[in-house]
C-alpha cells in the first residue's frame, strides 16, 4: 500500500450514498464515493455525475480548489471509481427535477481515483441500444445500469420479506442437497458425474421435492427454502435452466390451509416490497373451467374475453351443412370461437395477422365471419350452406350484433384450445383491455391426475406421481384414470404460472395404485422411489406442500419481460453463460479421472 494511503483512505470514507442528499443538506461537508457516469467539461467548469446502485449526484470541480484537483477532474474517464470530499450546495434555478438528488451539487474539494477505467464495450446509461448478448458478456456493467440494479434490489426484498413472513409462521428453513438423484418433476436432469464412484452420477435437484416430504417424515412440520433448481429444458423468457423456488412444504395440510398461506404470503410481498394492497381470498376456477373459458390453465384474468364453446350445438346438428363442423366433431374434436364485439372492430388485414399467429402454432387457418345483420355473415365461404338454426344459435351463445366478428377453431380440443388462447391474448393486447398496474391472481384447482402421453403410450403424472387424487375419484383409478382430479393446484398472476403444489399421497396402498395407473412397476418404483416409499412406512403424516417460482414471481413484480432482467447473472435460451463462457470443454485429464470418454 502507498505511503499514507490509509490516511487517505480515512478521510475519503464515505458519508453519503450517491442518492442521499437533498436541499436541506446544503452546506454539509460530505465524502460520496462511485463510479463516473458522465462527465462534461465546460473550461471553466468540470462537472461529474457519480453514481453507484443508490442514485446519481452531480458532483462540480472549479479551478479554484487547486491545479492538481482540476487536472484530476478534468482527465476523469467514465466508469473511473473515484472518492470525492466537496460541500453540498443548492442549485437554485439549475435545480434536476428528474433526479431526486436534483436539487443539489457537492462542490469538490478533494478526489481519489481508486480505479481508472478503460472505455467499456457499451455506454452504461439507463436506456441503452447495446445488444443483450454484448450486455450479458460484461453483465457486471449491465448491472450497474439502474433499470437492472433496481431489479436486483427487488429481488433482495422479495426474498427478505418472505423468510420473514415464514419464520413469523412457524416455517424452518431447511437446507437439502444439490448433488442428489434424479427428482421426479418431469425435465431432463443435469448430470454431475462422481469421481469416487466411476460410472456413477448426481442429478442436480429439479426440486427439493423428495427431501421436503421426507423432512415431513422427519417431524419438522412445516419447511421452507429459497432453493436453486435444475432442469434441462427447452428455455423461453419465462425459463431459466437453473431457478430459484420458494418451496414450502407442511404437515396435517389441506387444500385451503395451503392456499390461506400463500395468499398471506403474496399479500405481504406486495404489500412491503411495491406497497400494493391485494384483495383475497383470490379467485379460483377448477382446471376444466379454466380450459373451457379461458382455452388455458394458466388464464389472464386481467380480461374476461371467454372461449365460447360451440361443440355440442355443432354435434347435435351434425355439422350443421359445414364440412368442416362435421368431420372435426365426427373425430371426437371440439368448435370454439373468440367474439370480437364492435367498436373494437378488426379489419380484414388484422385477422389476416390473427391468422398467421395461429398458423405459426400449427393451426391449418382461421375461420371467421363478420355479422352483418342476423343470420347474414360477411368473410366466411365456409358458412354459406351453414343451417340457419346453428348460425342463429351461434349468434346467440357468442351474443354478437351486427358489426361484431367471430373467429373460430375446430379439431383437437388441446389445439384448439392452444390457438384460441393465444388469440386471446393478442386481442387484449391490441384492445388495451389490460390496465396496468393489475395483478389477476387466481388459484386453478382440480388438476387432472394423469394425462395419456401419445409419446411414451401411457399415462404419466400431470403433477409428479406423489400427488394425491381427490378421495372421491379414488375409484376411478383402476377404470377411467384420465377422469381421475388431483389435489393439485397452480397459483397464477397475469397469465403466467408463478406456482404450483399439491396435497400429496401418504398411504402406500394408494401409492401403489396410482404408481400402477401410471405403469410403474414394484422393481422401478423401488429403484427410483425406494427410500422415499420406504420412509413411509414408518410414520409419514398427512402433507402437502407448493413452491412458488422466485423468478417469476420477480419478473412480475418488477414489470419486466424476462427473467434474466431479475436474475443476477442469467443464461442465454441456449443455456450459455456468455460472461464465463459455461459450458465449457475440459482437460483431457479431468475425463480421464471421470473415467469418460467423448464419443467422436
Ligand atoms: P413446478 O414444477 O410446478 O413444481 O415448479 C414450481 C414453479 O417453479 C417455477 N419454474 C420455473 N421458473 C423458471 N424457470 C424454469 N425453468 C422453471 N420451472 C419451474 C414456476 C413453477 O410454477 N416440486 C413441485 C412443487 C410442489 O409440488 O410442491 C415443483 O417443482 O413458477
Amino acid at each position: 500500500m502507498a505511503e499514507g494511503a490509509d490516511q487517505e483512505m480515512d478521510l475519503l470514507h464515505r458519508t453519503h450514498t450517491c442518492g442521499n442528499l437533498r436541499g436541506p443538506d446544503a452546506g454539509k461537508t460530505v465524502v460520496l464515493t462511485g463510479w463516473v457516469e458522465t462527465k462534461r467539461d465546460l473550461g471553466g467548469f468540470v462537472f461529474v455525475d457519480l453514481r453507484d446502485r443508490h442514485g446519481v449526484t452531480q458532483v462540480t470541480f472549479d479551478p479554484t480548489g487547486g491545479n492538481v484537483l482540476f487536472t484530476t477532474a478534468q482527465d476523469l474517464r467514465p466508469e473511473s471509481v473515484i472518492g470525492v470530499e466537496g460541500v453540498v450546495a443548492s442549485r437554485g434555478r439549475n435545480t434536476n427535477k428528474e433526479l431526486p438528488t436534483g436539487e443539489i451539487e457537492v462542490r469538490a474539494t478533494r478526489v481519489e481515483v481508486f480505479s481508472r477505467a478503460d472505455t467499456p464495450p457499451f455506454t452504461v446509461t439507463d436506456e441503452t441500444t447495446a445488444n443483450e448478448d454484448l450486455r450479458l458478456k460484461y453483465r457486471y456493467l449491465d448491472l450497474r445500469r439502474r433499470p437492472i440494479a433496481k431489479n436486483i434490489v427487488l429481488r433482495h426484498r422479495i426474498a427478505k420479506a418472505a423468510r420473514d413472513y415464514f419464520d413469523r409462521q412457524g416455517f424452518l428453513e431447511i437446507e437439502t442437497p444439490f448433488l442428489t438423484r434424479s427428482t421426479p418433476e418431469g425435465a431432463r436432469d443435469y448430470l454431475v458425474p462422481s469421481r469416487v464412484n466411476p460410472g456413477r452420477f448426481y442429478a442436480l435437484p429439479q426440486s427439493p421435492q423428495l427431501f421436503k416430504q421426507l423432512l415431513m417424515v422427519a417431524g419438522m412440520d412445516r419447511y421452507f427454502q429459497i432453493v436453486r433448481c435444475f432442469r434441462d429444458e427447452d428455455l423461453r423468457a419465462d425459463r431459466q435452466p437453473e431457478f430459484t423456488q420458494i418451496d414450502v412444504e407442511m404437515s396435517f395440510a389441506d387444500v385451503d390451509s395451503i392456499a390461506g398461506l400463500i395468499e398471506g404470503l403474496l399479500q405481504q410481498l406486495f404489500r412491503e416490497v411495491s406497497g400494493v394492497e391485494i384483495p383475497a381470498p383470490f379467485r379460483r376456477l377448477t382446471w376444466d373451467e379454466a380450459v373451457r373459458d379461458y382455452g388455458t390453465d394458466k388464464p389472464d384474468l386481467r380480461f374476461d374475453l371467454r372461449l365460447v364453446d360451440l361443440t355440442v350445438p355443432v354435434r347435435t346438428r351434425d355439422g350443421g351443412g359445414v364440412g368442416l363442423f362435421r368431420k372435426a366433431v365426427e373425430a371426437g374434436g371440439i368448435v370454439k370461437a373468440l367474439a370480437v364485439r364492435a367498436p373494437n372492430t378488426l379489419t380484414r388485414t388484422d385477422i389476416d395477422k390473427l391468422e398467421d399467429q395461429v398458423k405459426q402454432l400449427g393451426s391449418k387457418g382461421l375461420a371467421r365471419a363478420k355479422i352483418e345483420a342476423p343470420g347474414q355473415w360477411t368473410l366466411a365461404p365456409w358458412a354459406k350452406d351453414m343451417d340457419p338454426h346453428l348460425k342463429a344459435e351461434i349468434e346467440h351463445l357468442c351474443a354478437v350484433n351486427p358489426g361484431d366478428v367471430i373467429l373460430l377453431q375446430f379439431g383437437r380440443a388441446r389445439d384448439v384450445n392452444l390457438h384460441l388462447a393465444s388469440l386471446r391474448q393478442t386481442l387484449a393486447r391490441k384492445f388495451g383491455m389490460v390496465k396496468p398496474g393489475e395483478h389477476a391472481f387466481a388459484w386453478i384447482t382440480d388438476f387432472p391426475l394423469l394425462e395419456y402421453s401419445e409419446e411414451e403410450q401411457r399415462y404419466v403424472a400431470c403433477h409428479h406421481p406423489f400427488t394425491s387424487p381427490r378421495p372421491v375419484d379414488v375409484e376411478k383409478l383402476e377404470n377411467a384414470p384420465g377422469a381421475v382430479k388431483a389435489q393439485a393446484y397452480d397459483i397464477v398472476l397475469n397469465g403466467f404460472e408463478l406456482g404450483g403444489g399439491s396435497i400429496r399421497i401418504h398411504d402406500r396402498d394408494l401409492q401403489s395404485r396410482v404408481f400402477t395407473a401410471l405403469g410403474i412397476g414394484e422393481a422401478e418404483a423401488q429403484s427410483k422411489f425406494g427410500f422415499l416409499l420406504e420412509a413411509f412406512r414408518y410414520g409419514a403424516p398427512p402433507h402437502g406442500g407448493i413452491a412458488l417460482g422466485l423468478d417469476r414471481l420477480a419478473m412480475l413484480m418488477a414489470g419486466a419481460d424476462s427473467l434474466r432482467d431479475v436474475v443476477a447473472f442469467p443464461k442465454t435460451a441456449r443455456a450459455v453463460d456468455l460472461m464465463t463462457e459455461a459450458p465449457a470443454g475440459v482437460d483431457e485429464r479431468q475425463l480421464e479421472e471421470l473415467r469418460i470418454r467423448l464419443k467422436a
